[in-house]
Parts: structure tokens; C-alpha cells; sequence
């Protein structure tokens, strides 16, 4: 890996002993493919952190997109029914008014929703192109192939990519493009990465262009910390094992050897940062071994980040927006104010 440890990990090789015995063994230098160690460092790298983390795209493999359309069915997880009913009620007023002719889903995942818009630009008879872009490879070739057989005239035109890396199309969409970013996915990244992926896509735009955001909104009325807590911890432990799934393909990606009985799924809500944090925690002291990195040391109790899930108000949402160059068009919300639907478009 070419790199010092990190506070909390150290680097072994064959034996964990040497640094235990107060040694101070170099880095694995072993070749690895170049994406594969990048992607190993910036894993390493966020073990090795005061707050260890690991970034929620790697919760995406098949077992994990499936745990997550599970997710989607569950009473407690409301955004997904919440946000489909706006979807019902806008889609076709919105499309008429604009007339996509291309729509580009980031974190597309099943598309279900998606399908929504894709008949009201089917029945306003705009839409020609469709690029879903996700991370899930295998997950987006299924979709992809759903797709195409539901709607035959539409050209589908999938993109496996991470949307924090840069946002560059296998295709020219023909305009007007929408772009969508739905679930409230958005939260899942902290308010720099996220400025900087909505700002990738504003620069894109061009005035006829729209993006539209389904944001999860913070307690209010109708919705407590309580129930955000119950909808990322539910009764049935599917989000349990959606958040340890994450230790599984780390183990298949990296080799590591991650003990999943040796962790418990946590779900808080942070009221000073307006945001669920998913952690996975220790429940023994350990020592867990990457093979080609190191080993990560967690205390008794120490725990992971895995996720955060960020809840916006209207003025907390638009001064992202502002920042990345963005303005509300539309802003709708469910009768609760559960969860919004907002429509924009680049700043003149
Ligand atoms: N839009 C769908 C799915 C949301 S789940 C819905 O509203 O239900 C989040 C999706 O984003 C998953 O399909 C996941 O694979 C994808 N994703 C997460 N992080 C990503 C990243 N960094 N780059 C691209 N896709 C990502
Ligand atoms: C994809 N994303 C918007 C979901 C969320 O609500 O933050 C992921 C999720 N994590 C646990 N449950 C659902």
C-alpha cells in the first residue's frame, strides 16, 4: 500500500505479532492491480480514522441492493412510499410542462419509481433516452434489461460509475435532460460531497435542463427522532443486516476477515447534525486483518460508521443548492412533510 498506519490500525504482514511486540514493520508492498488498491487505501484509510468509517457504497453489492428494495417494503421505512405518492401526483403536470427528452438517474438502483416518470414522458410522448447511472453493476444490468423490455421505444443506456468520482456519460442525452436523484440518496453523502456532486450536474445543465431531488425531511409535526430511529432499525432486523452486509463484501473485495457475529447493527438520530448515522458495533475487542494493508484494532464497544443519512429543512436544502449553483423550481411535500419533492434548475 505504499503508506504509514493509521491511528487505531497498524500494518502486519504474515504475523500480527511483530507489531504487538513493538516492531515496526513496512507497509505490504505487494503489486495490486491499480483500482483495486485505490480502492483498498481509501477503505484503509477510513478504518483508520478517529470515527472508523466505511463508505456506504459498498453496502451496493447484489445481497445488499436486494436488502435494500426490502428495506423500500418495510411499515417502519417511509421515504419509499412517501416519495412514490408525490412521484403519482407531479410526474405527469411536470413533464408536460417541461417535455424531457432524456431522463439520467443517479443511484438508480431497481428504478422503480423511476418508472413513474418514464410513463409520464411515455404518455406526454417526450421521452427518448434513458441512462441509469449506479455503482451496483450487476444490480443496474437487471434494471437496465427490465426496462428495456417495458419500454421498448426508449433507448436505455446504463452507467456503472461512483458519482463522487465525476459524472461523465456513455452518451450526449438529448435535451431537455432531466436529471433525478431519488430516495432521498443525496443525505447519503455530508454536505461537501454532496455541494460538489450536485454542482457536477448543475454545470452540466443547461437552462431547459432540470434536476430533480427526493429529500427526506427532519422531524416536525407529524414525524419524531423516534421514527426516523425506528425507520433505520426495524422490528424485522432487515436494516440490521443491510448494515452488516457491508462487512461481507469487504471481506470478498479485500480479503479481509471481518467476524459478523462480532458486530451489532446501531441506528441514532444526531439532532445537532440533522442526520441518521448508521454505525456497526464492536462487540469484543478485535484485531481484523486486510490482507495487503494491515490489521484495524477495535476496542470493546468501538464502532464503525457506515452511513449517514442526512434530513433537510427547506432552507438547510436550498443553501446546498445555492452553493452548487442550483434553484428550486418546485418544492412539494407530502400532507405530513414526511418528505419533499424538489424540482431545479441552474441558477441564471
Ligand atoms: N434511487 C433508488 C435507490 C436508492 S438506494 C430509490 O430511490 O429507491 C441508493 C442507490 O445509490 C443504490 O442503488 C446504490 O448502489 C447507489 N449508490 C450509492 N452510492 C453510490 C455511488 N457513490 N455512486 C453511484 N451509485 C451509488
Ligand atoms: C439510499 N438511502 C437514501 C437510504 C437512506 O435512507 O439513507 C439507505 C438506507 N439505509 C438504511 N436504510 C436505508
Amino acid at each position: 500500500m505504499g503508506r504509514a498506519p493509521f491511528p487505531g490500525t497498524f500494518p502486519m504482514r504474515d504475523e500480527q505479532a511483530t507489531a504487538r511486540q513493538g516492531g515496526t514493520p513496512g507497509p505490504d508492498t505487494e503489486p495490486r492491480d491499480g483500482e483495486a488498491s485505490q480502492a483498498l487505501a481509501e477503505v484503509w484509510e477510513g478504518l483508520g480514522r478517529a470515527q472508523k468509517e466505511i463508505d456506504p457504497k459498498y453496502f451496493y453489492d447484489t445481497r445488499g441492493s436486494e436488502l435494500f428494495e426490502e428495506i423500500t417494503g418495510l411499515e417502519e421505512y417511509y421515504p419509499t412510499r412517501t416519495e412514490r405518492a408525490l412521484l403519482e401526483r407531479w410526474s405527469s403536470p411536470w413533464v408536460e410542462e417541461s417535455r424531457p427528452a432524456s431522463l439520467v438517474e443517479l443511484g438508480a438502483g431497481s428504478a422503480r419509481k423511476t418508472r413513474i416518470l418514464l410513463d409520464a414522458m411515455r404518455d406526454h410522448g417526450c421521452g427518448r433516452l434513458y441512462v441509469p447511472v449506479d455503482v451496483a453493476h450487476e444490480f443496474l444490468s437487471d434494471t437496465a434489461r427490465c426496462i428495456r423490455s417495458e419500454y421498448p421505444d426508449l433507448a436505455v443506456t446504463p452507467a456503472v460509475a461512483d458519482i463522487t468520482a465525476g459524472l461523465t456519460l456513455p452518451v450526449s442525452p438529448p435535451g431537455p435532460t432531466w436529471y433525478a436523484f431519488l430516495g432521498g440518496t443525496l443525505g447519503n453523502f455530508d454536505v461537501t460531497p454532496a455541494t460538489q456532486l450536485l454542482r457536477r450536474v448543475a454545470r452540466r445543465m443547461r437552462a431547459a435542463d432540470r434536476f430533480l431531488l427526493g429529500a427526506d425531511l427532519r422531524p416536525g409535526a407529524h414525524k419524531t427522532a423516534a421514527d426516523l430511529v425506528r425507520a433505520y432499525d426495524d422490528a424485522d432486523g432487515v436494516t440490521a443486516a443491510f448494515n452488516l452486509n457491508v462487512l461481507t463484501v469487504l471481506n470478498r473485495e479485500f480479503g479481509s476477515d471481518f467476524d459478523l457475529d462480532s458486530f451489532t447493527h446501531r441506528a441514532v438520530y444526531r439532532e445537532d447534525k440533522g442526520r441518521i448515522e448508521m454505525h456497526l458495533v464492536s462487540e469484543r475487542p478485535q484485531i481484523v486483518r486486510f490482507p495487503g494493508a494491515g490489521a484495524v484494532a477495535l476496542r470493546e464497544g468501538e464502532t464503525i460508521l457506515t452511513e449517514i443519512s442526512c434530513k433537510y429543512d427547506r432552507p438547510s436544502l436550498e443553501a446546498v443548492l445555492a452553493e452548487a449553483g442550483l434553484r428550486v423550481t418546485r418544492w412539494v411535500e407530502d400532507e405530513k412533510g414526511l418528505f419533499a419533492l424538489v424540482m431545479t434548475a441552474r441558477r441564471r
